[in-house]
């Protein structure tokens, strides 16, 4: 079994949504204790973004691609395989301004390619990421779950579903800038559901 885990917080120590990430691999391992983990922590190795320089490798066929594009396209590849190759996906998500942090949109943008995590039929589209699992943590100082004012989850559950993986667990931790009383709480109702899965 492989497990990868991807830490998207901007911060490489102390993060709210990497404690419980790693709280759910550790999960997994012991579990399944010969399971491989691939780590990718976004804070200190981070992928670059999809600029113009980016698009222009990705959309130049491989053999006339420069050597500073065919880098750019290795780096995306290099993610792809990662996420082709793991059985179970846990993703540290905190709530910035609403949405996900820039360093989950660029693993996101990474592994979105038409033609081999998706493509198109004449059904529509068919997500190629198929009979994994995935646990997505979510770290948020507010309280949104379930709220309108949720356009995290929504967005998760639908770029998550349009590449094929369908079998998504959140974990909520909310409250968590509500006082040490409330972000207690949010991390025992979280652990609470870890249980849960794993019972
Ligand atoms: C730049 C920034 C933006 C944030 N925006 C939100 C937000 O929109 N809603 C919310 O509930 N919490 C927000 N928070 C609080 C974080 O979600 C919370 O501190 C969480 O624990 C961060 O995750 P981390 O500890 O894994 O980095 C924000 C925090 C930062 C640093």
């Amino acid at each position: 079994m492989k497990i990868l885990q991807i830490n998207a917080s901007a911060r490489s120590a102390g993060a709210n949504s990497t404690r419980l990430a790693d709280s759910i691999t550790a999960r997994l391992t012991a579990q399944n204790p010969a399971a491989v983990v691939d780590l990718r922590d976004l804070a200190s190795d981070p992928h670059p973004v999809l600029d113009e320089p980016a698009l222009g490798a990705l959309f130049t066929p491989a053999e006339q691609r420069t050597p500073e594009q065919a880098a750019r396209v290795a780096l995306d590849d290099a993610l792809i395989a990662q996420v082709q190759a793991a059985d179970a996906i846990v993703l540290g998500v905190p709530m910035y301004n609403f949405g996900v942090p820039v360093q989950l949109k660029t693993w996101i943008d990474a592994i979105a390619r038409a033609g081999v995590t998706f493509r198109y039929t004449a059904n529509g589209p068919e997500g190629l990421l198929k009979g994994k699992k995935v646990y997505v943590a979510l770290a948020r100082g507010g309280l949104y779950r379930d709220t309108p004012a949720d356009s995290q989850t929504p967005y998760l559950k639908n770029v998550l579903a349009f590449l094929g993986m369908t079998d998504v667990e959140f974990i909520f931790a909310e409250g968590l800038a509500m006082g040490a009383e409330s972000a207690d709480k949010a991390f025992a109702e979280a652990e609470a559901r870890i249980d849960e899965i794993f019972a």
